[in-house]
């Protein structure tokens, strides 16, 4: 039996510059208890694997990143069926080494933002492990793929609460604290999807050497938006062929994540 036409098993959250990837998608606007998502959502098959699209700010780039509905969009992609995310992002590089062009496979995560909603367990005690706070399959499978492009296998990802960029002494203090990048979406992504037992691969498009690096001058919303759209042709490349790669079958933690645990909502 086929499976019903809003079915998919992989999805990929569009960063700033990639608000379409899929070719001949059908797309469907999807309901949650969290609200909207940020857009219709886009579902086509790639390399016999389905494959549902969400551009994280919305095709229009209405949402910045602060107010992303992170909780429907999350909620979204598994009703749909979804287990396994890959998500780019634009990122400013916090070594001199990380340039703009450069890709990241990051395999950690520093949260500094703040008010966000990052959770869908308000009551009860649902405590998940985000000591790796990526899948190893997807960064694999990930990484494979980004060989073309010469991907940096590993980094720290330090998430600011934004709109605004960071000031030279947070920047230098980023870097000193152990951050390799800088981003203002990564979090509470990467958690939500945590909670979901969903796989979540972050890969970031280095667009600008944050302002605290040797080299690196304040930075400005159109280097960002200018160098992503340098990039997005390789970066769609990388990403059509990654989640071919994924695993069919999961055998990751992040399948286990709410193991044990009594869930005080119904996951869909
Ligand atoms: N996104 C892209 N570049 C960034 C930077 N330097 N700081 C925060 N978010 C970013």
């Amino acid at each position: 039996m086929n499976p019903p036409p809003t079915a998919a098993e992989i999805g990929v959250i569009g960063g700033s510059g990639l608000y379409a990837l899929l070719d001949n998608a059908t797309e469907f606007e999807v309901t949650t208890p969290y609200g909207a998502p940020s857009d219709k959502v886009t579902i086509a098959e790639v390399g016999g694997r389905r494959v549902a699209f969400l551009p994280r700010h919305g095709r229009d780039h209405r949402f910045p990143p602060h107010k992303i509905p992170y909780r429907a969009n999350l909620w979204a992609l598994r009703s749909l069926g979804v287990r396994q995310i890959v998500a780019p992002c634009a990122v400013g590089g916090l070594r001199p080494e990380l340039g703009p062009g450069t890709f990241v496979v990051p395999d950690q995560l520093i949260d500094r933002t703040s008010g966000r909603e990052q959770t869908f367990y308000d009551q009860g005690a649902v405590h998940v492990s985000f000591a790796d706070p990526y899948c190893p399959a997807g960064r694999a499978a990930v990484l494979d793929s980004a060989a073309r492009v010469n991907a940096v296998d590993g980094g720290t990802m330090v998430v600011v609460e934004g709109p605004r960029f960071s000031t030279r002494a947070e920047s230098r203090w980023f870097t000193a604290i152990g951050g390799t990048i800088v981003n203002m979406t990564g979090h509470p992504e990467a958690v939500l999807a945590r909670e979901l037992e969903l796989c979540y691969t972050a890969i970031a498009l280095v667009t600008d050497l944050d302002a605290g690096v040797e080299g690196g001058e304040a930075v400005t919303h159109e280097e960002v938006f200018r160098v992503f759209g340098e990039n997005t042709a390789r970066l769609r490349e990388v990403l059509l062929d990654a989640v071919v790669k994924l695993p069919a079958e999961r055998s990751c933690p992040c399948k286990d994540a709410l193991a044990g645990i009594k869930l005080p909502i119904q996951l869909p």
